[in-house]
């Protein structure tokens, strides 16, 4: 699937730089699919802008530039109402996109995704399913347009909740090599209510702490255990989730400890940096509360410790200077945008990030329950993720009964995994949506297991067929022409994706993919019909097939051949 939106864009713009000079050639042509079947494939409103500055009746731009435009060799054009120009693409131009394949370019350009980030000592809940489902299909579709993706999982292995939970460990006769994950995460909740409770264990806490940071050897040792046993948990989710995430992905807080003070010490050698109360504050301009009171940045407490915001600027340095980022992107919950947009100023008013780079924080709502609250267990807890992933995976087996010649095992947790993240990815991330696996795994609607069984479908007719490598060349009904105009769209779409960072986008034109294609089986036969037709009507099925397939798998979701 070539693209043939930017090849039309490139002429449209050409078309204005010769008819109206070249200002107009840097105008957007905006060519929008047609709303309604009669005004073609795509409609222009370049003509209404440009009578708009020039001050001219707009019928008459219109004319001028598709008097300009040189277009015949790929589609009909009209000027309709007040001017749009609407864009009718040949059959041979549609056919033409559908059969070269799709394929990008080296950028050159290097992105660093922070993506999944879970907390060690704890387990992993939906927030960090939603940062690693989306994170994995971002990472995807910027590796898949040339981009060189640099993943890093910002895992919180750091502060001072260690030195609470080392001192406990010695307080209970415990080792750290003793502790599976449900114990660390009691170990810290007893360590908590003891720290809260008991002056002199807060106060051995303390000290703990300055002992880690500064690297002593049993103390990392100890702690080092605790990282060790939540990342192997961590693994577990990652494999059950097919997540492209790996052990060498992990660079957590802790690996900014020798930078932090570094950090301090240069924002205040910019004068970037104010006292306040005995802690130290970067004041931004902009950055005020709802009472017009400034809003700082808070980089270093009164008793000398670090924040979660000294780390993220020592990872911006990290991944500027070392990994030399183009362009950083944060997966992460929107509740955390101020923070974000205060890092990145900072950042920029430092120095350490240039201009040339790009910083983005791809925010996402939250997962509520069937009640609308936030998801939880009855008691306010955070509902197990690997539970989750069990159940669904549990209720695709069970959608899979009685289908016979399929891996039962590997198709439920394709389908079961598959409805999980096609969920999270197919409502625009922005907001909140309902975790509700009835309607996840449901067969029918938007979801993941409705487009895996329209590429299911698909190979099985294909397998009848004979899977012919041939091309598409007969488009006459309306229903294999719209398959075809929506598929030669995929290019177009993949690139929004790494432009918006909204992989939504991509959902809904899939299942306009799968929605087109049930049109084209009730309208057109496929193997029961004949000669060029049924040559051409394969190819399109071919076509349809793989992008179902290469769509799914930017997604991350698996498309099994049968289910
Ligand atoms: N661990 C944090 C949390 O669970 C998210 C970290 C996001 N990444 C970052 N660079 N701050 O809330």
């Amino acid at each position: 699937m070539s693209a043939v939106l930017p090849v039309l864009a490139t002429r449209f713009s050409a078309a204005a730089v010769a008819a109206f000079g070249s200002p107009y050639g840097e105008l957007d042509p905006e060519l929008r699919a047609a709303t309604k079947p009669e005004f073609g494939h795509y409609q222009s409103n370049l003509a209404l802008r440009i009578a708009n500055t020039l001050g001219r009746p707009p019928r008459e731009v219109a004319v001028r530039l598709v008097d300009a435009l040189s277009l015949d060799d790929l589609c009909d054009l009209q000027i309709a109402g007040p001017g749009f120009i609407n864009l009718t693409l040949l059959p041979s131009t549609l056919a033409a996109a559908v059969n070269q394949p799709v394929s990008f370019n080296p950028t050159g350009k290097r992105v660093v995704v922070d993506y999944s980030q879970p907390n060690v000592a704890k387990q992993m809940h939906v927030g960090h399913l939603r940062s690693t489902v989306i994170g994995d299909a971002l990472c995807n579709v910027l590796a898949y347009l040339g981009y060189d993706v640099v993943r890093q999982n910002h895992v919180g292995d750091w502060g001072t909740q260690y030195g609470m939970m080392i001192e406990q460990l010695l307080a209970d006769g415990l080792t750290a090599e003793s502790l599976d994950l449900e114990g660390l995460q009691l170990l810290y909740e007893r360590s908590r209510k003891h720290f809260d409770a008991d002056g002199n264990f807060a106060d051995l806490s303390r000290a703990r702490v300055v002992l880690l940071q500064s690297g002593d050897p049993e103390t990392l040792a100890s702690w080092r255990r605790m990282v060790e046993v939540s990342l192997d948990d961590f693994e577990q989710v990652y494999a059950l989730l097919g997540s492209g995430l790996r052990r060498a992905d992990v660079v957590g807080e802790s690996a900014y400890n020798d930078d932090l003070q570094n950090v301090v010490d240069e924002l205040d050698a910019a004068g970037l940096v104010t006292e306040s109360d005995g802690a130290l504050c970067a004041f931004l301009p902009g950055f005020t509360g709802r009472d017009g009171t400034p809003l700082p940045v808070i980089i270093r407490k009164s008793d000398g410790g670090f924040l979660y915001s000294t780390t993220d600027l020592a990872a911006i340095r990290h991944r500027v200077n070392t990994l030399h980022a183009d362009r950083i992107v944060y997966v992460v919950d929107h509740r955390q945008s101020l923070h974000f947009e205060q890092i990145f100023a900072l950042a920029r008013m430092a120095g350490w990030l240039p201009p040339t780079t790009t910083a983005e924080h791809v925010g996402f709502g939250t997962v509520l329950a069937a009640n609308g609250k936030p998801f939880k267990t009855r008691d306010g807890g955070t509902i197990k993720l690997v539970a989750l992933l069990d159940e669904a995976v549990a209720r695709a087996d069970s959608l899979l009964e009685g289908r016979e010649g399929i891996d039962r095992g590997a198709t439920a947790r394709a389908v079961g995994i598959g409805a999980v993240k096609y969920a999270d990815l197919s409502s625009d991330r922005g907001n909140d949506y309902v975790f509700d696996l009835d309607r996840m795994v449901s067969m029918t609607g938007n979801t993941g297991p409705y487009l895996q069984y329209a590429h299911a479908r698909l190979t099985r007719l294909l397998t009848k067929a004979g899977m012919s490598a041939g091309d598409v060349t007969v488009l006459q009904e309306p229903a294999e022409e719209r398959l075809a105009l929506i598929l030669s769209g995929f290019a177009d779409v993949v690139v929004q994706v790494a432009e918006t960072l909204q992989p939504h986008r991509l959902c809904t034109y899939l299942y306009d993919v799968a929605t087109a294609l049930s049109v084209f089986y009730e309208q057109c036969p496929v193997l029961t019909s004949e000669g060029e037709t049924r040559a051409s009507r394969i190819a399109l099925c071919t076509a349809t097939r793989k992008v179902l397939q290469d769509g799914l798998g930017l997604l991350g979701i698996e498309a099994p051949d049968a289910m």
